[in-house]
């Protein structure tokens, strides 16, 4: 079969050759990336380290590995004026970063406690641009693109410039991205949430009340049978719901309120937000849609829960009417 490859792609739907050089020097730095994670038992990059990230979690080398990567890969074009990573605490930026230079955001591996068993694990970007020093980290409404990588059975890419979502898949063999899911949506007719049940102690009433409407099944208020899938790897599970509909939620609970949440909003949430309202979608913190949550600092955390526009809506209804009476 005869597929577009992501150079044609860029060519074709990117105006602005500099814009269309980065997206490239992503990909790239995620086939290299997708290549280190193959080989990461062979190469001895599976364990843990002692470093701990800006928020205080275990960096794994293949953290580091891929960071680096992504770093040296976006540094490539000189028009990239800023980078916040995950990884770094600092956000970097060139002294002499001009407006309209692009600002990169992202997560370089995302997932990486899936590493060690093998399963799906990614990286997440957004692109904006500069403004000045003052207003260097993107509000969700000024990302011109965003996508992820996934490192599953096969390696994509998911990209959009806020007109579509397109999917490419890495064909080995051609050495290229070739355009295999075109124009991606969300559908709403969905039976599938993810969210991690084990931290249901530390959920709001809402949150519980919409998960245990999907457990009653037929017999419940939703009259569905929903199934439950956790990958605990953002980019899988966002990626199945793109692919087949479903809800994502990983909320601010109880335990996790004190810094707003798990996710990131700049390099996990925002982005992550831009496909999927791109897709048809809606993404949401349940209060306030994710893309107008205003950035305040680099890593800071948001309650996130994105995916089929009804369902999405139906949680931010609830939580607009307030707690669940008892
Ligand atoms: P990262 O590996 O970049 O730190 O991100 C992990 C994130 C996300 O991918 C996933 O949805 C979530 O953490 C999983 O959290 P739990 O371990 O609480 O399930
Ligand atoms: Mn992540
Ligand atoms: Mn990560």
């Amino acid at each position: 079969m005869k597929f577009v490859t992501l150079n044609a792609y860029l060519k074709r739907e990117v105006s602005e050759p500099s814009l269309a050089n980065l997206v490239d020097r992503i990909a790239s730095a995620c086939w290299q990336i997708s290549a280190t994670v193959r080989n990461a038992a062979l190469a001895g990059n599976q364990g843990e380290t002692v470093n701990v990230n800006p928020q205080g979690e275990v960096q794994k080398p293949i953290d580091l590995i891929a960071d680096d990567i992504f770093r040296h890969s976006c540094l490539q074009n000189s028009d990239v004026g800023a980078l916040i990573s995950e990884e770094v605490q600092e956000v970097y930026h060139r002294t002499d970063a001009k407006e309209g230079d692009f600002v990169v955001a992202y997560d370089p591996l995302d997932g990486s406690s899936n590493i060690d068993v093998n399963l799906s694990v990614g990286s997440i970007f957004s692109i904006s641009r500069f403004q000045d020093i003052q207003a260097l980290l993107p509000a969700g409404r000024k990302i011109e693109c965003a996508g992820y990588a996934i490192y599953g059975p096969s390696v994509m890419l998911v990209l959009t410039f806020g007109d579509k979502v397109d999917g490419f898949t890495l064909d080995v063999d051609a050495a290229e991205f070739v355009l295999t899911h075109p124009n991606m949506q969300i559908s709403n007719d969905t039976i599938e949430f993810a969210i991690n049940t084990s931290r249901e102690r530390f959920w709001d009433d809402i949150v519980s009340a919409y998960v245990e409407d999907c457990i009653a099944g037929d017999d419940g208020p939703r009259r569905k049978s929903f199934n439950m899938r956790w990958t605990a790897s953002m980019v899988a599970d966002v990626h199945r719901l793109l692919c087949r509909g479903g809800v994502f939620l990983y909320p601010q609970d109880k335990e996790n309120a004190g810094q707003g949440g798990k996710l990131r909003l700049l390099y996990e949430a925002q982005p992550m937000a831009f496909i999927v309202e791109t897709a048809g979608g809606r993404a949401s913190t349940g209060k306030a849609r994710i893309l107008d949550v205003p950035p305040q600092t680099p890593h800071q955390r948001t309650s996130v829960i994105l995916g089929a526009s009804d369902e999405i809506e139906r949680l931010e209804n609830a939580y607009a009417a307030g707690p669940v009476k008892a």
